[in-house]
């Protein structure tokens, strides 16, 4: 039996890292969105018991390194699984690019084991054990728009944000998580009002929610990127409603309400950047 998941990759309308903790991570307070650009994860039961892991990209780690690997070895240890699994990654979202792939891989591959193994696990059960992995995780068990607190583990389901067009930019480099939080001074660093963003999410606004969006991260990264600030300029200049870089980036995204806008926009920045997407919120399934 195969099974297929798929794995959406997700925007940060807002994100505020408020402070360092003890154990080293940061408390956060995100506004997160699903987007309409998917890897798939497909799961096939074997009989002896071990994870081949197998990926149409030349970017992805196939054995412990990757996060869908080490969903598979933990599920299959706590749960005492006595078979084994062939994950297949089907990659469309650009890696290390603070899109979430990698976590919405893993996300996705713990829902399709949940299923061939018949673990019975309910999201927030997933969501608890994707934690033990990524931060991001819990969120991408859930997915569509959520108010994501604590070190990411908290997920709260809100409205779909606004129908929009979604462009989005990724520049060459990649960028670890791990090294843009150790770089950032939350004493000085800038904070959106994390609570407007949500607010104008559920009561539909898109001027206020536009007006309001914001990502503490962004200043840090372009202090070492500073292509990043040009590409958001760009996207500016060529009509954008509002441009901000997702998660840690380095992927810059734009929203804009009119099609022939968004379209004109994405092929303004072809002209200068080999990967642009244009894309749409994804709606949740009611
Ligand atoms: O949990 P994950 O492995 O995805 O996080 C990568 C790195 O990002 C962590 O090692 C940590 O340095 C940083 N991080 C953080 N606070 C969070 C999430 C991640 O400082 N809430």
């Amino acid at each position: 039996m195969e099974i297929i998941e798929k794995a959406p990759a997700k925007i940060n309308l807002g994100l505020d890292a408020i402070r360092k903790r003890e154990d080293g991570y940061h408390d956060l307070e995100m506004i997160m969105a699903s987007v309409d650009l998917s890897d798939y994860v497909s799961v096939r039961g074997i009989s002896e018991k071990k994870v081949v892991l197998t990926t149409d990209s030349n970017f992805l780690p196939t054995d412990k390194r990757n996060h869908a690997y080490q969903a598979a070895i933990l599920l299959m240890k706590r749960f005492d699984v006595k078979t084994g699994v062939e994950i297949h990654i089907q990659k469309n979202i650009p890696v290390s690019a603070g899109l979430a792939g990698g976590s919405s891989d893993c996300a996705a591959t713990l829902r399709a084991l949940n299923k061939l193994w018949n673990l019975e696990l309910s999201q927030a059960q997933l969501a608890e054990i994707g934690a033990e992995i990524g931060s991001d995780v819990p969120y991408c068990i859930y997915g569509n728009t959520a108010f994501v607190t604590g070190r990411g583990e908290f997920v709260e389901k809100i409205e779909d944000m606004p129908s929009c067009y979604i462009i989005m930019v990724k520049p060459k480099m990649s960028v670890s998580t791990g090294s843009v939080f150790k770089a950032l001074d939350t004493s000085s660093a800038f904070h959106p009002n994390i609570f407007l963003i949500k607010q104008a999410v559920e009561e539909k606004n898109y001027p206020k929610m536009i007006e309001h969006m914001g990502n503490t991260l962004e200043s840090v990264t372009i202090d070492r990127y500073p292509e990043i600030e040009q590409i958001k300029k760009a996207m500016k200049k060529f009509g954008a409603d509002v441009s901000l870089m997702s998660g840690s980036g380095p992927t810059v995204f734009c929203l804009v309400k009119k099609e022939n806008r968004a379209k004109r926009i994405y092929n303004a920045l072809k002209g200068f950047n080999d990967e642009v997407y244009i894309t749409r919120p994804l709606k949740a399934k009611k």
